[in-house]
């Protein structure tokens, strides 16, 4: 059967990076960044690594993407070992890696059941995974209806990103550390990471009023609300 990721991604891949240029992006990578520096070490297996954002920042470093033209960016970028294959199989013998890093709504677009399993294989005894994903509260895919009933379950929804329908799954915060636990980690630090949108008129009319909001939205938020998850666990 036909991957919609995989043909997503292979035909996004040229514009990956310009496509996600922006404030909301950045403000997640930095967050994404501390823990990164704080837990990766040893030898990295990025997960879904895409155009290979992270590939740079880590010695022993080894991508992997089911989408060769996201490999291939990656490849421009930094040359460290690739391996286009899926994350539901791990082509990597069991506990060969220090850390498993798996970023930027990977997990939301395959069957999280087996990569997580994968991962956790793939992992060293004590062994770190940092994993972000879109979390139930990313409302923008969901119907007006939903919406108005307030009733945000964290299914799978079929979204439409550029020409393909895509299944796509939210999290919510405590499904998310279940799945992980169940698999056999243990939680070291979870964050949401809330990001105001700029509204499009704000293009056109800068106001101060606009910058406040955003910092207190940013500041006074609580992790639930977060758009985005960020979470470190341990292979026990
Ligand atoms: C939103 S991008 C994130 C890329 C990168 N981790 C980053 O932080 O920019 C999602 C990536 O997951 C890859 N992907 C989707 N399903 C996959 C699967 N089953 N196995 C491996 N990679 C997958 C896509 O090809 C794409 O490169």
């Amino acid at each position: 059967m036909e991957n919609h990721a995989k043909s997503l991604y292979n035909y996004t891949a040229k514009f990956y990076d310009r496509r996600h240029n922006n404030d909301a992006t950045r403000h997640l990578r930095k967050r994404e960044l501390e823990l990164l520096r704080k837990y990766a070490h040893g030898f990295i297996l990025d997960v879904g690594c895409g155009t290979g954002v992270y590939a740079g920042l880590f010695e022993n470093y080894t991508g992997m993407d089911i989408s060769k033209r996201m490999i291939n960016e990656a490849m421009k970028k930094s040359k460290k070992l690739y391996a286009a294959a899926d994350a539901e199989k791990i082509p990597f013998k069991d506990g060969s890696f220090d850390s498993v890093i798996c970023m930027f709504t990977v997990l939301n677009l395959c069957d999280y059941r087996k990569a997580v399993k994968e991962m956790h294989r793939a992992l060293k005894k004590n062994g770190r995974l940092i994993v972000s994903v879109a979390s139930v509260w990313d409302r923008k895919n969901y119907s007006f209806w939903t919406r108005l009933n307030g009733r945000f379950d964290s299914d799978v929804k079929n979204v439409r990103i550029e020409k393909d329908r895509l299944r796509f799954r939210l999290f919510t915060k405590d499904e998310l550390i279940k799945i992980f636990q169940y698999a056999g980690f243990e939680l070291l630090e979870f964050h949401g990471v809330y990001k105001w949108q700029e509204p499009y008129w704000n293009r056109y009319v800068k106001f101060g009023m606009t910058a406040k909001i955003k910092l207190v939205l940013e500041r006074l938020l609580p992790s639930k609300t977060g758009r985005i998850y960020i979470a470190v666990f341990r292979k026990v």
